[in-house]
C-alpha cells in the first residue's frame, strides 16, 4: 500500500511551477519560477520550520510529552507548528495581531491551538507588543516551550537543509536569482546560504514592503521608522536574529499596491492561488528579470494559498475599501454594492404621472438633487432641483403639473461591468448615470460616489 504514515510526510519536495503569460505581457526573456510552498499540508513555506523547530525542541529536551507550544506569529507558522503539535499531541498558544485575517484565526482554532490576539499598532518592546506577550505568557506557563522563529536556528536551518538543496536539485544547477520575502528572515537566509555555497554567483534578492525597515537597513546600516503596511507575513519594524544582511544581495522595495495586484494576477492568468506576500516576492521576480536575458532562471517563493486572504485583498469589496483596486475592476455593479458604507438602498426615483410638488417634496425628504423618472423599469427622464426651481420661479402653476411636463432627458444608463473611467466620462456631462441590469434600471451613481472612491 502507498500512503504516508501521517501528515507531516506531506511537508517539502514542493514543485516549481514556470509563469507564462504574465512574463510573456512583460516581454521578459528569462524564466521566471513559483516554488510553490502552497503545496505544504499547511498551505505555507512555514510547515518547514513548525516540524524543525519542534524537532529541535524534543531532541534538546526542552520540549516534554503534554507540554505547550506558545509562539508570536502572523499565522502561517503558527499553522506550521499545529500541524506537528497535532500528529505528537502537544497544546498551542499562538499570539498574533489584530492585522492578521479572520481565515488564518479560524484555521489556528480548527487546528487545536488557542490564540490570544495583540494590536498591530503596539510598538516593541511595549507589553502590548505580539513578541513581548508571547514571551510573557511562556514564562507563565509551565513546561511550555517558545521557539522564538525570530532567533531560532532551526528556523534557517530548515530551509538550508531542504528549500535550497530542492531548488538546486530541480533547476539541475541553473538557477542565477533567487527572491524570496523577508518576516523572520528564516527562509532567505537558509535557502540563500545554501545556493551560495553551490554557486556564489546566485543573487539572493530580498523582496520588502514599503514601511518596512530592512531595504533601509540593507543599504545604510541604519534602522529606520517603520510606518505600517497591509501585507501579511513580511517586512520588520526592527532587526531580527535570522534576517542575516550578508547573505542579501539585494533589496527591493514593493508597494501594497504592487503586492496585491502581483497577486492576484498571478491567481488570474497563471492559476497560482497565492497570498500578499508571494505578490511581494513576484513583483520584484519581474522587476528583476527585466533586466537578464534568457539564460536567466528567477525563482521566487509562494509563500501561502489565497485560502487565507479571501476576506482581504482577494475581494473587490477589500481593494476598494483599501483604495487600492485597479480602476478597470472598479465597475458600476461594485460602487452600487458597496457605497453608503455598504448599506443596501432601494433606488429613488418618480414616475412620469407624479405630481411635481409631490416629487420635490420627495427629493427634500431623500436629501437629492436630482432624481431618475422611471416607467415599469426603465428610464424615461429625470429632474433636477436647479433645473425645476429656477422654472419654478416664473410659474408656480408648474407645482400642479405632471412630473412628464417638466422633466429632462434621463441619465445616460450604464451596464453593472461599466468601468469606473467609463463612468467618469459620462459624469463629466451628467450629473449621474443609472446602472442597468437584465434590462431593468437597478442603481444610481452620482458625481459624490465616484469622488468618495478617490477620499
Ligand atoms: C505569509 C508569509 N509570507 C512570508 C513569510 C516570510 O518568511 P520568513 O519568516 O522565512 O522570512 C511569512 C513569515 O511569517 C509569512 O507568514
Amino acid at each position: 500500500m502507498k500512503f504516508y504514515s501521517d501528515v507531516l510526510g506531506l511537508i517539502g519536495n514542493t514543485p516549481l511551477v514556470k509563469v507564462n503569460h504574465i512574463t510573456k505581457k512583460h516581454k521578459i526573456k528569462a524564466q521566471v519560477l513559483a516554488k510553490m510552498e502552497s503545496l505544504n499540508p499547511g498551505y505555507s513555506v512555514k510547515d518547514r520550520i513548525g516540524i524543525s523547530m519542534i524537532d529541535w525542541a524534543e531532541k534538546e529536551g526542552v520540549l516534554k510529552k503534554g507540554g505547550t507550544i506558545i509562539e508570536a506569529t502572523s499565522g502561517n507558522t503558527g499553522i506550521g507548528l499545529a500541524l506537528t503539535a497535532a500528529v505528537r499531541g502537544y497544546k498551542c498558544i499562538f499570539i498574533l495581531t489584530d492585522k492578521v485575517s479572520v481565515e488564518k484565526m479560524r484555521y489556528l482554532k480548527s487546528l487545536g491551538a488557542d490564540i490570544v490576539v495583540c494590536p498591530a499598532a503596539a510598538k516593541h518592546g511595549t507589553p502590548d507588543h505580539y513578541v513581548e506577550t508571547a514571551k510573557r505568557i511562556s514564562h507563565e506557563t509551565p513546561g511550555s516551550f517558545y521557539p522564538d522563529q525570530y532567533n531560532h536556528p532551526a528556523n534557517p536551518a530548515a530551509h538550508y537543509a531542504t528549500t535550497g538543496p530542492e531548488i538546486w536539485r530541480d533547476t539541475e544547477g541553473k538557477i542565477t536569482h533567487f527572491v524570496s520575502g523577508i518576516g523572520t528572515g528564516g527562509t532567505i537566509t537558509g535557502t540563500g546560504r545554501y545556493l551560495k555555497e553551490q554557486n556564489p554567483k546566485i543573487k539572493i534578492i530580498g523582496a520588502d514592503p514599503y514601511g518596512s525597515i530592512f531595504k533601509q537597513y540593507k543599504d545604510s546600516g541604519r534602522v529606520p521608522e517603520a510606518t505600517p503596511y497591509l501585507v501579511e507575513g513580511i517586512g520588520q519594524s526592527l532587526p531580527v536574529g535570522n534576517a542575516d544582511m550578508k547573505t542579501i544581495d539585494e533589496i527591493i522595495n514593493i508597494t501594497d499596491r504592487e503586492s496585491f495586484e502581483f497577486a492576484r494576477e498571478l491567481s488570474r492568468r497563471e492559476g497560482i492561488f497565492c497570498g500578499g506576500s508571494t505578490g511581494t516576492n513576484f513583483a520584484a521576480a519581474i522587476k528583476v528579470a527585466k533586466d537578464l536575458d534568457d539564460t536567466a532562471v528567477v525563482v521566487f517563493i509562494v509563500c501561502d494559498t489565497g485560502e487565507h486572504y479571501l476576506s482581504k485583498f482577494h475581494s473587490d469589496e477589500w481593494m476598494k475599501e483599501k483604495l487600492l483596486l485597479e480602476p478597470k475592476r472598479i465597475t458600476a455593479g461594485l460602487i452600487n454594492e458597496t457605497k453608503n458604507s455598504g448599506a443596501p438602498e432601494s433606488l429613488i426615483f418618480v414616475s412620469p404621472d407624479e405630481v411635481v410638488s409631490a416629487a420635490i417634496q420627495l427629493m427634500n425628504d431623500s436629501g437629492v438633487t436630482q432624481i431618475p423618472v422611471l416607467e415599469e423599469n426603465r428610464s424615461v427622464g429625470s429632474l433636477r432641483e436647479s433645473h425645476i426651481l429656477a422654472r419654478l420661479l416664473k410659474d408656480r402653476e408648474l407645482l400642479n403639473s405632471k412630473v412628464s411636463e417638466v422633466m429632462d432627458k434621463g441619465f445616460p444608463v450604464v451596464e453593472m461591468d461599466t468601468s469606473v473611467t467609463e463612468i467618469k466620462t459620462k459624469l463629466q456631462k451628467s450629473p449621474a448615470v443609472l446602472i442597468e441590469d437584465f434590462k431593468r434600471i437597478t442603481g444610481i451613481i452620482t458625481r459624490s460616489d465616484v469622488l468618495e472612491l478617490e477620499r
